[in-house]
């Protein structure tokens, strides 16, 4: 059963009630904000949280409050420098499309510490940003906390109960946590307005299933090798023959002439895709 909490905030005492034990011993990156919005919380279990953030900390992801405020800018001697270079990109591409069409409703899907809801901000419209990892949620609760038109909502996205039809739904770097990609995207198309788009963008797509196969086995060796190997249960990975059976169009193929030329010639480009699918 989905337990809903009212709303509420770290001053009000409730989260150091539902961390997770790991976090309760408090490395130096989990310092829980002071001052943060609220967020909407359902019951979620820790596991994935706890294995996700090992990795993320080993592998220098998680940002300190100034850094995610600039993103995607990030200083250039950052060991992911590169990598947001990419997403600068690929930011750069999504912002000037709302340009021409600013969507009211817009739900940033597995929102992580909240940067991208803090860069396509404007009063005009309405975000909500759902997510399952609660210390980078909290994050962003603290990074949009002078922003009342965002909601924050901790919680599986297949439990919680949206008020609002989206216009736009994000999936950010995210698509490959969830699985099938059928069911995902059908739910996500439940929750959109007849008019409304669903972005996938950076996150690997593989021509087929042959090369997804051969893409899991590596990534099982990764987290092997990380000490997490539970984690192969929460990492999927998604190929273009899965996007058959849905209304999709690709705004930015990372395969053409041009990109492998610019790659050759060593131009920062980015090797993921930019899928929108309508109803
Ligand atoms: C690589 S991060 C991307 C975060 C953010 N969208 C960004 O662009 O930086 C993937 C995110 O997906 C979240 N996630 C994984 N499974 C999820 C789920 N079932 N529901 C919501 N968020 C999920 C993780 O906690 C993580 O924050």
């Amino acid at each position: 059963m989905t337990i809903k909490f009212n709303k509420y905030t770290a001053k009000q005492g409730f989260i150091s009630t539902y961390l997770p034990t790991f976090i309760i011993s408090k490395p130096f990156f989990l310092n829980l904000p002071s001052i943060m919005a609220q967020i909407t919380k359902y019951s979620i279990d820790h596991q994935f949280e706890e294995n996700y953030l090992k990795i993320r900390a080993k592998e220098k992801r998680i940002l300190t409050l100034d850094e995610i405020r600039q993103l995607p800018n990030i200083r250039k001697d950052h060991p992911h420098y590169q990598e947001w270079q990419l997403r600068q990109a690929t930011f750069d591409r999504l912002q000037a499309y709302f340009k021409e069409k600013q969507p009211l409703n817009i739900l940033d899907l597995a929102c992580g510490n909240g940067w991208l809801i803090n860069r396509l901000w404007t009063p005009k419209a309405y975000f909500t940003g759902v997510e399952i990892n609660e210390y980078e949620l909290d994050q962003a609760a603290q990074l949009l906390q002078d922003k009342d038109n965002v909601d924050l909502i901790l919680g599986d996205i297949f439990e919680i109960i949206l008020d609002t039809q989206m216009d736009c739904i994000i999936v950010n770097a995210a698509i490959q946590y969830f699985k099938p990609l059928d069911k995902i995207l059908n739910h996500l198309l439940k929750q959109l307005n007849p008019n409304g788009e669903i972005h996938l963008i950076d996150s690997p797509f593989y021509p087929n299933a042959t090369e997804s196969k051969a893409a899991q086995a590596r990534t099982e060796a990764y987290f092997q090798e990380f000490g997490t190997p539970s984690m192969t249960h929460f990492y999927h990975h998604h190929h273009y023959d899965l996007l058959k059976a849905f209304n999709h169009q690709l705004l930015y193929t990372p395969n053409t002439l041009k990109n492998k030329i610019n790659r050759k010639l060593g131009r920062p480009v980015s090797p993921f895709p930019w899928i929108i699918i309508r109803a």
